[in-house]
């Protein structure tokens, strides 16, 4: 098969790591890709956005699937296109994409499905949204609706800090995605990140992994991306998998098909485990980044049948199976990131850094040129480590991490620590 994977970041790398280790792949194309990326598959220079030209590279290349990473071309209806041409597409069409798109729509979803979500309310103007803060109190959370980059949600804890976050995102900062707001219900417990490919109508759950959001150690500093990740979530206990499928993924499958736009791609669930069960925090529509970095270092299944399904919608009786260690990422950023941040930096020593046991590294923003590898965006590595204890992929991930040489990184010393503390207490 030929297979033209969409994106440049980290969680592109891992699935193309993971796509050309399989036999179905002949040739595989990554566009536009990174340097990392550039090990697996031919980089071809297309803007996303441009859908015919796209197109025209898929004819043009007798492309048999094309594997969309992130989020923009998915709710640009990238796969409607690409699929009225005649092209498969791994990933859900633009309509099941508001799951991902559209907080509103998503919230509203839950309520009338019963899925176990915060309370909200939505607001397209300012002064009923402050009315509803201050009857409800802090702390409380406020959303743009649309997608803002991560940098869409206000975790205010106190009711200036909701009332400021109105103001901001109704005065535009946020551009279009500001114009609607949600207020929700702060809900506590554990954050996990849950995982199910859809083909429609089955849904397959895949490992669990935590993120950590925040840019410093101990959860300090403001929300990113996400720097480090590890798999399995010890509070994704099977119950709670369990639960998640039939309280909150299935329900969603079957209210999508309900109203004419069946989800297929992966589901990815941002969850808060309460003391009540699993919630839904919020809805992606793609795998996660950094997540799938470690998700792919522990699928032992082949990845493209998988994806081949869920777009045919064969999943039924599809099996995939998982090796038992944890794995570990430790993302590497520009220093200034999730603000301004220098450009085209020399990293040095990756390549002693990849041959240590355990240890894989998966590129995001960077660019090779003349032999050298530059850093060119905010989210820059993901130095990953895997091994028997989360407490042995991560002394191996940051041993990675010791021998690279990049003066303008920098990285959380702290990934992993609350299942580390976990396996201390148990042992
Ligand atoms: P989101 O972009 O919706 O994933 O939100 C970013 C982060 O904000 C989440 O990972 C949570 O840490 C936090 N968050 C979002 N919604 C809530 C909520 N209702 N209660 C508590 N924390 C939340
Ligand atoms: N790591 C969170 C995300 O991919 O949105």
């Amino acid at each position: 098969m030929n297979i033209l994977l969409l994106g440049s970041g980290g969680r592109e790398h891992a699935l193309a790591w993971k796509m050309a280790a399989s036999p179905l792949t002949d040739r595989l194309y990554c566009a536009p890709g990174n340097a990392g990326i550039a090990q697996e598959a031919e980089l071809v220079p297309i803007d996303l956005g441009d859908h015919a030209a796209v197109i025209a590279f898929c004819k043009a290349s007798q492309i048999d699937l094309v594997v969309v990473g992130p989020e923009a071309p998915l709710c640009a209806g990238i796969v409607d296109d690409l699929e009225a041409a005649g092209i498969k597409a791994f990933g859900p069409s633009k309509k099941a994409a508001q799951l991902e798109g559209s907080k509103g729509f998503t919230k509203d979803l839950c309520k009338a499905s019963n899925i176990p979500t915060a309370d909200y309310e939505r607001f397209t103007s300012a002064a009923p949204a402050k009315d509803y803060v201050r009857a409800q109190g802090a702390p409380i959370v406020v959303k743009a609706d649309g997608l803002a980059a991560g940098k869409g949600v206000v975790v205010a804890e106190t009711l200036e800090q909701a009332l400021e976050a109105i103001d901001m995102m109704f005065a535009g900062s946020l551009g279009e995605a500001g114009a609607e707001v949600v207020v929700e219900e702060f809900l506590s417990g554990e954050e996990a990140s849950f995982f199910a490919l859809c083909d429609g109508v089955t849904a397959i759950p895949l490992a669990s992994a935590q993120d950590h959001k925040r840019a410093f150690d101990n959860d300090h500093g403001p929300n990113t991306g996400g720097m480090g990740a590890y798999s399995p979530a010890p509070v994704m206990t099977d119950e709670m998998v369990k639960r998640t499928m039939d309280e909150i993924v299935m329900p969603t499958m079957r209210a999508m098909s309900a109203m004419g736009a069946p989800y297929k791609g992966v589901l990815f669930a941002g969850l808060m485990i309460t003391a009540e069960g699993p919630k839904l925090i919020e809805y992606n529509a793609r795998f996660g980044d950094p997540e799938t970095q470690v998700l792919m270092l522990r699928l032992m299944s082949d990845l493209v049948p998988a994806l081949m399904a869920s777009r045919d919608g064969v999943l039924k009786n599809f099996d995939l199976r998982w090796y038992p260690e944890p794995a570990l990422t430790v993302v590497m950023a520009s220093k200034g990131y999730p603000g301004d941040y220098k450009k085209n930096t020399v990293i040095k020593g990756l390549d002693q850094a990849a041959a240590m046991d355990g240890v894989e590294i998966f590129h995001a923003g960077t660019r090779a040129e003349g032999g050298v590898i530059l850093a060119t965006g905010g989210r820059v590595l993901n130095v990953c480590g895997i091994g028997t204890t989360v407490g042995e992929a991560q002394a191996r991930a940051y041993a990675a991490v010791d021998r690279i040489d990049w003066p303008e990184g920098f990285c959380r010393r702290d990934i992993g620590r609350r299942a580390i503390e976990r396996e201390k207490s148990s042992s």
